[in-house]
């Protein structure tokens, strides 16, 4: 029968057969798919495997030393951890419009990862954690483990990687599962879906430090409060949104004017379309007070409450 632990001894087997003595290079973004692809890697090879982390500065709290918490020190994984947050900040000054900060961002993203990729030298393989959906949307039929001599968007030419896509046959609950199989801790197996371009695209108009650290203390509010009141795993998305204006409040004896905080959170099966999640009052209140109280710079607290369709889940 099929097992967990057949399908981690399977392909650990056609990994190392296939991977040999050569070198491997993992895009590690700290999200479920690549975590659980890399560790399946780094259990057959080892350290032939390297993997780049990318902190573009667009993370959300203790995101980043979670990560080399996680593979440097407990998986002992050969983790590059590049700080970039100058570089992409710097690149996205006075930029306003959201698609050309997530191109800026995609770009910059890149171009850090090749220059990490060149200094390493010799590499045959990349891994993606490509899941069975992923497959089918893109419309690939062959549900092959390793896909060789394939062209990986964005890499420079003369770097012909080869494709390790170890979860291409599973669905996400079974990478779930695979991920705490292989000991990860549930804060990665269990976490909601985060852009890529991050808290970039949840501060509307330009991103400034100053915005980026109201978002990320407002965020970690939201993320803390839903998983208290036992809501995280239900829910597809929750987080909070930096409008770039100001309104008017009053706080002891003085008139304010600052920001206020848009939480959103929704449930959804895959993102295309989605629900805006009937959180409870008190819940909603704890974040409320919470997010007033304690980011410096807010002086008011919004709920979405807009499905998907006609809103989307992102607010750029
Ligand atoms: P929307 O806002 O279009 O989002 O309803 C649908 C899903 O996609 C995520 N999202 C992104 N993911 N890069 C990503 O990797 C992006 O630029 C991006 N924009 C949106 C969003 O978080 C939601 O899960």
């Amino acid at each position: 029968g099929w097992t967990m632990t057949s399908f981690i001894e399977k392909q650990v087997e056609v990994i190392r057969r296939e991977v040999g003595d050569k070198r491997v290079l993992c895009a590690l973004s700290g999200g479920v798919d690549s975590s659980v692809a890399a560790v399946l890697v780094h259990r057959a090879i080892g350290d032939q495997l390297v993997c780049v982390f990318v902190n573009h500065g667009l993370l959300r709290q203790g995101e980043a030393e979670q990560v080399q918490r996680t593979f440097s020190e407990r998986f002992n994984m050969n983790l590059i951890y590049v700080d970039a947050e100058e570089r992409f900040l710097n690149r996205l000054r006075g930029v306003t419009d959201p698609e050309r900060k997530r191109k800026i961002i995609g770009e910059e993203f890149i171009r850090v990862f090749e220059e990490e990729a060149r200094k390493l030298g010799e590499i045959e393989y990349l891994v993606q954690g490509t899941l069975y959906s992923d497959v089918i949307e893109s419309g690939t039929q062959t549900a092959a483990l390793i896909k060789s001599h394939h062209n990986v968007g964005g890499l420079p030419e003369d770097m012909e990687l080869k494709l390790i896509e170890p979860l291409r046959l599973l669905f996400k609950d079974e990478v779930r599962q695979l991920g705490t199989e292989l000991g990860l801790p549930d804060e990665i197996v269990w976490r909601q879906p985060f852009p890529g371009p991050g808290l970039a695209v949840r501060i509307l108009g330009e991103v400034t430090r100053e915005k980026l650290e109201i978002v990320r203390k407002a965020d970690a509010i939201v993320r803390e409060e839903i998983k208290k009141a036992g809501l995280y795993r239900d829910i597809w998305q929750s987080f909070a949104v930096l409008p770039s204006m100001k309104s008017v409040g009053v706080m002891g004896d003085g008139r304010t004017y600052a920001y206020p905080i848009v939480v959103r959170a929704v449930t959804s099966d895959d993102a295309m379309t989605a629900d805006w999640a009937r959180l409870p009052y008190e819940t909603l209140e704890r974040i409320s007070n919470r997010i007033v109280n304690e980011v410096p710079g807010v002086n008011r607290v919004v709920y979405d409450i807009t499905s998907k369709p006609p809103a989307t889940i992102e607010w750029e």
